[in-house]
């Protein structure tokens, strides 16, 4: 069998740590189903340019190109507050979104049970949630143009244009219904159709798919908003939830709080070139380097890794399992300790460890 090749790019911040326990556990558990399996790391975004590199470095895309799946850790440098979006290291991101055509970005939001009391939520309302936000990646407001700062008589101004044609509504949608097929057949489409046109669009388009390919699924719009007081209010209604770009962005957010922290949400974005794998939160400058960083999300990304781009799942889940058993352990990082009887207080290494103990 063919050697299955990942880039890993770690990224900024608390990137190297978690990559490096996440990049771990990818070979243990490549190694205990016989995977052949090779990575190489290239850099990206901040890490880049203090390497005297553009954000983007050619040789790194190269390797992307190269590859068959890519590891991607959080991009983002407080050095850049006050930059611009344009000179900005996250850009580095959406440019490997954009260049990939990766416009299905799936964000599984599940408790793990050891930690359904580490969710600010009541226990009731978590526990057996199971919600998958299908979020579009590569266009709306983050890439239509017009964009930019411009002057008019009234002074500076700064324009982002929310954009969709009926064809990119149309394949995040089937990419939505194709997802509920194969779970509770339910999708919630987050729009804002009493506001925007482009979402009215949405709507209708969403309503034309289900009608003509997925009568075998449910379809249910909902304002965005509403969408969010219900992902608090009522999660378990949810079982798909396809929103644009910059709704899934915010939804994915709100859902992290289901399942605790920001720390446990992993991802993976699908399109029509090299897939890529990487964690919802970024790259927590205010923990960066102390050791303290949660490398769940980015172990649980590895796993996603395997099952979408190797097409493994029998390899994912069994890394998904060694993570529940290394919290049912009690070990917690910071963002998801409660200070409960039973916890104990680990850093990244000590986590990525036991999950690397229970892989074996
Ligand atoms: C995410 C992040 C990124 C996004 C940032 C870092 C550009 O928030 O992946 O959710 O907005 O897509
Ligand atoms: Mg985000």
């Amino acid at each position: 069998m063919q050697e299955f090749k990942v880039a890993v790019i770690a990224g900024d911040g608390i990137g190297p740590e978690i990559t490096d326990a996440a990049v771990k556990v990818m070979q243990a558990a490549a190694a205990k189903f016989d995977f052949r399996l090779s990575h190489a790391s290239g850099l990206a975004a901040a890490a880049a340019v203090d390497a005297g590199k553009p954000p983007l470095p050619d040789e790194t895309l190269k390797l992307c190109q190269d590859s068959q799946a890519i590891l991607c850790g959080p991009f983002g440098d407080p050095r850049w507050d006050n930059a611009p979006p344009a000179e900005r290291p996250e850009r580095a991101k959406l440019i490997l979104r954009k260049t990939f055509d990766l416009y299905a970005n799936l964000r599984p939001v599940k408790p793990v049970p050891a930690l359904i009391d580490a969710s600010p939520l009541r226990r009731e309302l978590v526990e057996g949630a199971d919600i998958l936000i299908v979020r579009e990646l590569v266009g709306g407001l983050y890439f239509a143009e017009p964009r930019g700062y411009f002057d008019d008589a009234k002074g500076k101004f700064g324009v982002n244009t929310m954009k969709y044609h009926a064809w990119e509504v149309d394949r995040i949608g089937k990419v939505a219904f194709e997802s509920a097929r194969l779970r509770r057949r339910k999708v919630h489409s987050a729009d804002k159709a009493n506001a925007l046109e482009v979402m009215q669009l949405w709507r209708t388009t969403m309503q034309a798919l289900r009608d003509k390919e997925f009568t075998d699924c449910e379809l249910k719009h909902v304002f965005v908003d509403n969408c969010c007081m219900q992902l608090v209010a009522e999660p378990k209604q949810f079982d798909v939830i396809v929103a644009g770009n910059m709704f899934g962005d915010i939804l994915s957010d709100i859902g992290a709080q289901i399942t605790g922290s920001l720390g446990m949400l992993p991802s993976a974005s699908l399109g029509t070139g090299v897939p890529l794998f990487e964690p919802v939160h970024g790259s927590a400058p205010d923990i960066t380097g102390k050791g303290k960083a949660n490398p769940l999300a980015m172990i649980l990304t590895a796993s996603m890794l395997f099952t979408y781009a190797a097409k493994r799942p029998d390899i994912g889940g069994a890394i998904d399992r060694a993570v529940e058993k290394a919290l049912e352990k009690g070990l917690r990082t910071a963002d998801i300790a409660r200070g409960r009887p039973g916890e104990k207080l680990v850093g990244t290494r000590e986590m990525g460890e036991a999950v690397l103990s229970e892989l074996k």
